[in-house]
């Protein structure tokens, strides 16, 4: 038995590191994500679950789109920034470079790709809201390796 075992097997399952924007009205956020999934390859399909103590949670209850952007490597400290703070007491987006998307949610320029979704199905599992949508739009901004999501860079 190794001393550098971790105790939770669940941060070993292997993912990305995203920043999920999403919509509710007036409302717009931002928050890193580790839990985004692809369901379907026609239509391209995405699944994120929004854990219920985030302030994108209460806008994942009424939104119609969501957009995941896949960080590149190096990108750590993005994101810290979008999966430390909350919406609730600040703008993430305020320095971040952004355009509109296809359904209006605002698209981070400095990613290595992006894709935007229409939500298709929204249910709870536990402390999170799932959402799966369907890609409506998607672009790769430049090549290169995505971030591997490591407990220890966010810990
Ligand atoms: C790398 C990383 C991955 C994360 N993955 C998720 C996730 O998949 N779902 C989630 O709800 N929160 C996730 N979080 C936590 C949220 O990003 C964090 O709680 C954030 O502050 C929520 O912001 P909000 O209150 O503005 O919604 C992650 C955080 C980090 C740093």
């Amino acid at each position: 038995m190794g001393t550098s075992c971790s105790e939770h097997a669940e941060w070993l399952v292997p993912s990305g590191v995203f920043i999920v924007t999403l919509r509710s009205g007036a409302f717009v956020n931002a928050y890193a994500a580790g839990w985004v999934v692809r369901v379907s390859e026609v239509p391209v399909m995405l699944q994120v679950a929004v854990w219920e103590q985030n302030y994108s949670f209460e806008l994942a209850r009424e939104c119609d789109a969501f957009a995941a952007h896949i960080l590149g490597q190096g990108q750590q400290d993005m994101a810290r920034h979008f999966g430390r703070n909350s919406g609730r007491t600040m703008d993430k987006l305020a320095h971040y470079s952004t355009h509109a998307g296809a359904s209006g949610l605002p698209i981070l320029d400095d990613c290595l790709a992006f894709l935007e979704c229409e939500v298709v199905f929204r249910r709870s599992f536990g402390d999170h809201l799932i959402l799966v949508g369907h890609a409506i739009d998607s672009h790769v901004n430049r090549s290169g390796e995505p971030l591997i999501y490591r407990h220890a860079d966010y810990e």
